[in-house]
């Protein structure tokens, strides 16, 4: 009943709820964009709802992903929003488990193992692992017959999940831990993989199965790791793999200290977790968009021919530097993180009061609310992606909207706000937090893997859309938003070889 006061004019709106503890729950849980849209309609672009006790303070739009995004991390906080999901996973002393300023070396040590060199090493692999995955794995039988003309389905999620894993880890986690993949290890990443979901995030500690099995995936994989480095440390000269493991052990913090096995072993668990839904969610959105749309896919597969036809038909091997050259195949990825952002709401905690335009965009001295401190703030730049006053046909899967009718790269869409310049992230890395197109965030949290994911996604789509045709029937699925990334309800892709492959 208190909702039926006269609210302090200072705060920003609160969402009206029946259910104290509960508030918005239920209609943030089953659909967050369609109510933050309910929202805007209703309060405006700041508004706070109650999520299972916990103030969320929204910002929308540019301005918004601005606010939060570009925020100081001493006013605005990732470590108390996201640590209670993803400490117990990647483990202690990296990421959200330690202060931002040791996270920020963190993130400059990855980045210096995620260089072009290694990225043009990577190309191949990928490419290999995807060709020995559709020779073996059971839901490829038909590309593995004879018989081209026959058609067989795949399921999406799986596929998608295990190309991912398979991939990311031949590239970043180096051969041990590849191989142990296909050994003892598949059940391990399963528990740790289902210790991600929102329950373990909102409740990070419950007497549940789930629970008891994710802490002790974690408590293996960290040994298996460790043990890796260990006798890497005992033979310096048996391995001397260009992984991101062996570059982490040469690194050292601004204090002269090496990095401790332990913390080494959880930057190399959180690069593999983090890169895993995101980039597998975003591969079953694209694929499944290139097979529901045949002049796309025809336009992928002629890009290909164009780009590596040999005299005898054939299709030769792609390298990295050549990859980036495809324009059409960077504009299925584009559209399809523009339209299916995995990552639907990010969040900060807010450490001080802070103020905040109402309008984000237009402050004046009498329409500035503050944030109470205590709140989570929450941007979600799904919003300003699919804003039709920025997009063209905002909620179509359109890769046209970024290349120009000669497939040349084109700056996509209407000139926002009016003529304004506007940064939609071109060149891969946009640093801007005032963009209605971020896909990989912006700031100082903003994704490190951003290259590596693009890298993978694309030379995944090259490595199957120039050995097959693809086809979707019926009903697009729906988004499904009951895990912690934005993934399509399961479903299957039809599929038949090439004649050339
Ligand atoms: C952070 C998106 C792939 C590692 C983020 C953030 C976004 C994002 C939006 C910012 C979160 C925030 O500000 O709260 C994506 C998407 C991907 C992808 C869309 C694929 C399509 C990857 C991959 C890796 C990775 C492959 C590892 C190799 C990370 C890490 C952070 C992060 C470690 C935390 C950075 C920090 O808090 O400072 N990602 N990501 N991501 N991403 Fe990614």
């Amino acid at each position: 009943l208190w909702q039926l006061l006269p609210r302090d004019k200072s705060q920003p709106p609160l969402v009206w709820h029946w259910i104290p503890f509960l508030g918005s729950a239920p209609a943030y849980g089953r659909d967050p964009i369609a109510f933050f849209r309910e929202c805007r309609e209703k309060y405006g672009n700041v508004f706070t709802f109650i999520l299972l006790g916990r103030r969320v303070t929204v910002t929308l739009g540019p301005q918004g992903n601005d606010f939060v995004l570009g925020g100081k991390h001493t006013q605005l906080a990732a470590e108390p929003v996201y640590g209670p999901l993803t400490t117990p996973i990647f483990g202690k002393d990296v990421v959200y488990d330690c202060p931002n300023e040791k996270l920020m070396e963190q993130k400059k040590f990855v980045k210096v193992s995620l260089t072009i060199d290694k990225f043009r090493a990577y190309v191949g692999m990928i490419d290999d692992e995807v060709k020995d995955y559709l020779n073996t794995d059971a839901s490829f039988k038909v590309y593995q017959m004879d018989d081209i003309n026959e058609w067989g389905t795949f399921p999406v999620l799986k596929s998608f999940a295990e190309m991912t894993i398979l991939t990311a880890s031949r590239t970043l986690q180096g051969r041990e831990i590849r191989e142990s993949l296909t050994k003892d290890y598949a059940q391990v990443y399963s528990d740790l993989d289902h210790g991600f979901t929102p329950l373990h995030w909102m409740i990070p500690g419950l007497p549940l199965p789930s629970y008891r099995r994710r802490d002790a995936a974690h408590t293996k994989m960290s040994s298996f790791y460790q043990s890796i480095l260990r006798k890497r440390r005992e033979n310096p000269t048996e391995n001397q793999e260009d992984d991101v493991m062996n570059s982490l052990m040469k690194q050292r913090y601004r204090d002269g200290k090496q990095l401790p096995d332990h913390e080494i072993a959880h930057i190399l668990i959180a690069l593999l977790m983090a890169g895993q839904h995101t980039s597998s969610s975003s591969l079953a959105w694209a694929v499944l968009h290139v097979a529901a749309r045949a002049d796309i896919q025809e336009a992928l597969y002629k890009e290909q021919v164009q780009h590596f036809g040999t005299p005898d038909g054939g299709l030769r091997d792609f390298g990295y530097d050549e990859i980036r050259d495809l324009n059409i195949l960077d504009a299925v990825v584009r559209e399809t993180l523009r339209l299916h952002p995995p990552i639907h709401s990010i969040m900060r905690k807010a450490n001080v009061d802070i103020p905040v335009p109402v309008t984000l965009g237009t402050p004046s001295e009498d329409s500035v609310f503050v944030v109470p401190k205590g709140d989570i703030v929450l941007a979600s730049p799904l919003i300003s992606q699919v804003d039709p006053g920025v997009w063209d046909n905002s909620e179509s899967w359109e890769p046209t909207r970024w290349y120009d009718e000669k497939g040349v790269a084109a700056k996509a869409n209407k000139e926002y706000n009016e003529g304004e310049k506007v940064d939609f992230g071109f060149g891969l890395v946009s640093k801007g937090t005032v963009s209605p197109y971020l896909p990989f965030g912006a700031g100082r949290h903003r994704c490190i893997g951003e290259q590596f994911a693009y890298l993978q996604i694309s030379t995944v789509i090259s490595s199957l859309v120039r050995r097959m045709e693809f086809r979707y029937e019926g009903t697009f699925p729906a988004p499904d938003y009951s895990s912690m990334m934005v993934q399509p309800v399961p479903c299957q892709i039809h599929y038949r070889r090439r004649k050339f492959e």
